[in-house]
């Protein structure tokens, strides 16, 4: 089912919008239309292993990790989670996220309406009744309550995102979850210029044209980001976990926010 909430309270930087809360980001529209919102795009990647291809063969292993996180040995997980998934992805995560019975609750949201057509598609439809909330909603600006889901995952979108529109994701992630409760992010990790694909220029440039935001996304101190957005809301995060993919290409943090 797909919900269409207004906000109940919202504190983001952003102040006067011009435009609706459900318009599409211009940097979508500009530079990701053909990945995300063209439906020969979506047909063509929305496909475990062309995402696998596209993450260098490290998309089912990170996809299962951060699934793993919800298991029932990770002592910061208490039975019957309320997740939001600050975006749809490709592939097979959320489907498998979904079933996890520590999984009580999915509050799925996008902006783009196709996403959340084609991820009704790929999520049974039993557990999309009992368990799955779809909204159309910007990350920006996400149509949900304060504080009222245990764990968010951003699940490589922070790389795809303009510095401002980064610092009002994670301002909103922060804003929704839970004191005790956690944000998980898998994505790009930081570039120190070790990585094969960093060092060689022609791999680096072809990143940059294809990902317009990752050049910034690798430079920019992603903890010290959380961290300040925190602490606008009166709040403290810290890290509990990390993993590392592809020589340090990728990453999995787990954060506990207060
Ligand atoms: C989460 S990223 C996923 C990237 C990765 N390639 C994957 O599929 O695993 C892409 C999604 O983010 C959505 N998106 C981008 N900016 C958004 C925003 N401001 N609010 C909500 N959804 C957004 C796009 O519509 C798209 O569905």
């Amino acid at each position: 089912m797909i919900t269409n909430n207004l906000p109940y309270s919202v504190s983001t930087s952003i102040s006067k919008k011009q435009y609706s809360q459900y318009a599409l980001p211009e940097y979508l529209a500009e530079h990701y239309w053909w990945a995300y919102l063209s439906p020969k795009g979506v047909k063509f990647f929305d496909r475990p292993y062309i995402v696998n291809r596209i993450l260098w063969g490290q998309y089912h292993k990170i996809a299962q990790d951060a699934v793993n996180l919800f298991s029932s040995e990770n002592e910061l997980v208490i039975t019957q989670q309320k997740v939001a998934g600050i975006s749809c992805a490709y592939g097979e995560f959320f489907p498998k996220l979904a079933a996890h019975n520590n999984v009580s609750q999915l509050y799925l949201f996008d902006i783009a309406p196709i996403q959340l057509t084609q991820i009704q598609k790929k999520i049974p439809a039993p557990l999309l009744d009992k368990k799955c909330q779809l909204f159309l909603s910007n990350a920006e600006q996400i149509s949900m309550a304060d504080r009222c889901v245990d764990s968010a995952i951003l699940f490589f979108l922070l790389h795809e995102l303009p510095e401002f529109s980064r610092a009002n994701v994670l301002s909103e992630t922060i804003r929704i979850t839970k004191a005790g409760g956690r944000i998980i992010i898998a994505d790009y990790a930081e570039n120190k210029d070790k990585h094969f694909f960093n060092r060689v220029k022609v791999f680096n440039s072809v990143f940059e044209k294809l990902e317009p935001f990752l050049g910034d996304f690798w430079r920019c101190d992603l903890v010290a980001e959380l961290s300040a957005q925190a602490k606008r809301h009166g709040r403290t995060i810290t890290m509990l976990s990390e993993r590392y993919y592809f020589h340090h290409f990728y990453r999995l943090l787990e954060f506990r926010l207060e």
